[in-house]
Parts: structure tokens; sequence; C-alpha cells
């Protein structure tokens, strides 16, 4: 009997694969991202047929001797906190991010940064040629750092010049989504390519103990297969952040079998690479005249570090029979319930009003403690009084009205003293260490007081 070729339909977004192609995936519901791509695309080797005839392996108790992971510290203190101490070899790194956010500049930095403490590290870049590469390396003036280079995206030749002479100490794949498998049907990028090029540079990283670290595009229109495909078969998920119009961007791990997640690193696009920012509440502040209304300083905590920011609301009379709303760096869902309950459990109503919500910096916020920090912007926005410069706000509220006590209480209190505010508003629930602590606290067990304090809060 003729063999059948046969095809599956797979989404380039999240890897659903179905028997018919149709316009909006139904496990994601991405619309247009769904791509027709041959059977063959599952590797070689996990099909049932193999594994029916294994052999025993020994079993083994969880306690044993350990040795903890070394690790090689990357000279850069903002990718070393992400990671949690440095790269581990035989790992795996993803570094998601949208084009052009700076994934390849940070890379080649940690590449040279690496590469001049005497390590081995191979940069295969599929998007650049050569002269491209050299040329960033010349403007971040790294030029002279021994980092091995070669434009690349055949995987069966950079597993060949991977396997060739002493086993590099990192292996840097720029970018995953433009890497070819002989032998697969579909075209590079694809979710089978893109699966099929990650275990087996995995699988060498893994045998060499080499440290891998691919890059991986974030697109929209899901044309080419997302990092989201890959993410269960590496050690360690980064996603590199940030606004184009602002020069910040945060490094922000969201898996990570070595360490901690919700670590952030931040960053700063300069003119000659990216340079680390060791404070970033002074950053996220900026330049704040402390006079206009609709501006509160949210005190908030990324990972085990403070970062205060400035979180501005505009309301002004609507003309619209639907007022707008509108959210940037914040959900636009948690905008929506702050304002259900500013209306129902304190009479304040923004019907026949517009709302915008900013974070300040190009920020995203996705803390619920910032809700109090929110409130009062909008509260501030709303009566035209400006709240003191010199105040910070933290606390979750719950759609009863009531603000509920926040992780890391002190050290948001403590980052605020710092920096010089004098006052904060913060839930009346949860513990704090006041020792050392100067700042005026009014603590608040309801969104009403809030609503209620705020006129003579001048
Ligand atoms: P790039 O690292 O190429 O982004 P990605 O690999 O994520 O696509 O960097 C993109 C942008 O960064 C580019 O538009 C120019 C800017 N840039 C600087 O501002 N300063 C620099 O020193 C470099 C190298 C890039
Ligand atoms: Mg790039």
């Amino acid at each position: 009997m003729a063999k059948v070729q046969r095809s599956a339909f797979v989404c380039q977004s999240c890897g659903a694969v179905s028997t018919r192609w149709a316009g909006k995936c139904a496990s994601c519901g991405e619309w247009n991202t769904i791509v027709e791509e041959a059977a063959a695309a599952q590797p070689p080797g996990t099909g049932l047929a193999r594994a029916a005839r294994g052999r025993v392996i020994p079993l083994e108790p969880l306690q044993g001797a350990t040795e903890e992971a070394a690790r090689i510290p990357t000279g850069l203190a903002e990718l070393d906190r992400v990671t949690g101490g440095g790269i581990v070899p035989g790992s795996a790194l993803l570094i998601g991010g949208e084009p052009g956010i700076g994934k390849s500049t940070l890379l080649l930095q940690l590449a040279a940064s690496l590469a001049r403490r005497g390590q081995r590290i191979i940069y295969f870049s599929g998007e650049e040629a050569a002269a491209q590469v050299r040329l960033r390396a010349e403007r971040l003036g790294l030029a002279q750092a021994p980092v091995a280079l070669a434009p690349e995206t055949n995987l069966a030749n950079i597993l060949a010049t991977l396997a060739d002479g002493r086993p590099p100490d990192l292996v840097i794949v720029d970018s995953i989504q433009t890497l070819w498998v002989d032998g697969l049907e579909s075209a590079p990028g694809t979710v089978g390519q893109v699966r099929a090029a990650t275990q087996a540079l995995v699988r060498f990283a893994k045998a060499e103990r080499s440290a891998l670290m691919l890059v991986g595009h974030v697109t929209k229109d899901g044309q080419i297969a997302g990092p989201k495909v890959i993410e269960h078969m590496v050690d360690t998920v980064l996603y590199f952040e940030g606004d184009r119009g602002h020069a910040y961007r945060i490094l922000r791990a969201v898996k990570n079998r070595f360490g901690a997640t919700d670590e952030i690193g931040v960053f700063e696009m300069a003119t000659d690479g990216l340079r680390e920012v060791a404070n970033p509440s002074e950053l996220f502040l900026g330049d704040r005249d402390g006079v206009s209304p609709g501006a509160a300083v949210f005190a908030g905590v990324e990972g085990t570090r403070p970062i205060l920011v400035e979180i501005q609301a505009l309301v002004a009379p609507s003309s619209l029979g639907t007022p707008r709303r509108a959210a940037v760096g914040w959900d636009s869902g948690r905008l929506a319930m702050i304002l259900a309950v500013l209306e129902a459990r304190c009479g304040v109503s923004f019907a026949q009003h517009d709302v915008y919500l900013n974070v300040a910096g190009g920020l995203k916020v996705a803390e619920p403690a910032a809700d109090l920090a929110a409130a009062a912007a909008l509260l501030s926005s709303l009566s035209g009084i400006a709240l003191p410069s010199d105040r910070v706000f933290f606390g979750e509220i719950s759609l009863s009205g009531a603000v509920r006590a926040t992780a890391h209480m002190t050290t948001r209190l403590r980052e605020a003293q710092k920096l010089g505010f004098k006052s904060a508003v913060l839930p009346q629930a949860g513990e704090i260490e006041e020792q050392g602590l100067k700042l005026s606290m009014s603590r608040v067990s309801h969104l009403k007081e809030l609503a209620a304090a705020l006129p003579a809060c001048h």
C-alpha cells in the first residue's frame, strides 16, 4: 500500500496540532497562526514503537550526594541577578523579546565579557551577516574580544562545528527561528523546525556541559513560531522587554530551574550599548514637578528589589456616550476594576469621564499592590488636587473596597525613605519592622478612607 504523506496543522503561536486548517487557533485563540507542516516534523526516536523495547534503568532515592551547580559569572551584574548568580554550564537559556529590543546587543556584550576572561564563546548569527555583527561590536567597543563568530543557519553545520575542538563554554544562537534542520519539510521558523533544532542543541549542551543561549523572537503576527513553543525544553527563560520609545530595558526571568523567577535586571539602551542600571527607582521616578494632579508614586517590588515608579492618571470630562478607558503599562482590566470599586464602594463616579492611566518611564507594572497608587492617582486627577510629591502608596484593593496587606511592606517603606519620601499610605493589615523607619505612615483598611482623605491631603 502506498504510504500516504500526512500533514499536520500547527499553531505557530502555541504549538497546538490539529488535523485541519482553521483561521483561529482553538487552543490559544490567536488568529492566522496555523500553518501546514509535514507530519514527519516529529523528531526521530520519539515514536511509541521505539520505546517498546527498553532496558531496565536503575532507580535512585531522592536523597543523595548533589553538587551545587557551578556557575559562570557573566560580568554583567544585572544579568547575574536575573539568572540567579551566573550561567550554569550545560544549561539551556532562552531569551525572548520583540525584534529590535536589544537581544543581540545584550548577547554580544555578554559574549565579549566572557571571552575576555578566557572562556570559549561561539556566536552563531543566523540573522545578521558577520559584517553586521562586527559593526555592532565596533560600535560597542568590543571588537578586540576573542569571540568566535559564524553566520550559519544549518543545524548540521552548527553541530559539526561545535563538535570540532574543545567544547565551548557558551554557545549563542541568534536566533533559533532562523535555523533549519535537514530532512524536515517545513520552513525555518515553524514549530517543527524550531523544536527539532532546539532539541538537538540542548542535547549537545547537556552532553558537553556547554551553556547554550538561544534568542527567540516574539512576533505578533505569528508568522514564525514564538519562544513559547520551546519554553518547556530549556532550563531558563528570560524575556527582554521595554518600550522602544524609552531607553529602559527590563530583563525578566519567567522560568528558572537554577534560581528564583520574577527577579528583574534593568538596563538602559545608550549609543554605546546596554548600560546596567543599579538603582532603577531614580530612573523611573524621573523628573517630577509635584504640583500637577493625577500623579502618585507607587512603592513596588520586583523580585527582591524595590522599585519606585510614578503612576499618572488623567480624568477628563467625556463627550462620548461610552467614555474612554486606556491604560499604558498597566492591565486595563485592573483599571476597570478599580473604577468599579471606586464607584460602587466609595460613591465616586467616573461615568462621565474619560480615564487614562500611565506608568511613567515605560515600565510595566503587574503587582496588585499598585492598586492603591492607581486609585490615588485617579482620585487626585478627578478632584484636581495634587498629592504631596513626597508620599508613596501601596496596597491591594479587593472588590469589596478593602485594602489588603501586600508582601515586602518593610522593603517598600525603606526604599521610599532612602529616596527622600516623607510619608506613606499603606494597608492597615500586615506586619512592619518599624526599626529605623522615620516615614509618617497612614494605614488604611478601606478605599473609602483614601477617597475621603483626598481633598484634605493637600
Ligand atoms: P538589537 O540588539 O539588534 O535588537 P534585537 O536583537 O533584539 O532585534 O538592537 C536593536 C536596537 O538597539 C537598534 O534599533 C539600535 C539600538 N542600539 C542602540 O541604541 N545602541 C547601541 O549601541 C546598539 C548596538 C543598538
Ligand atoms: Mg537581533
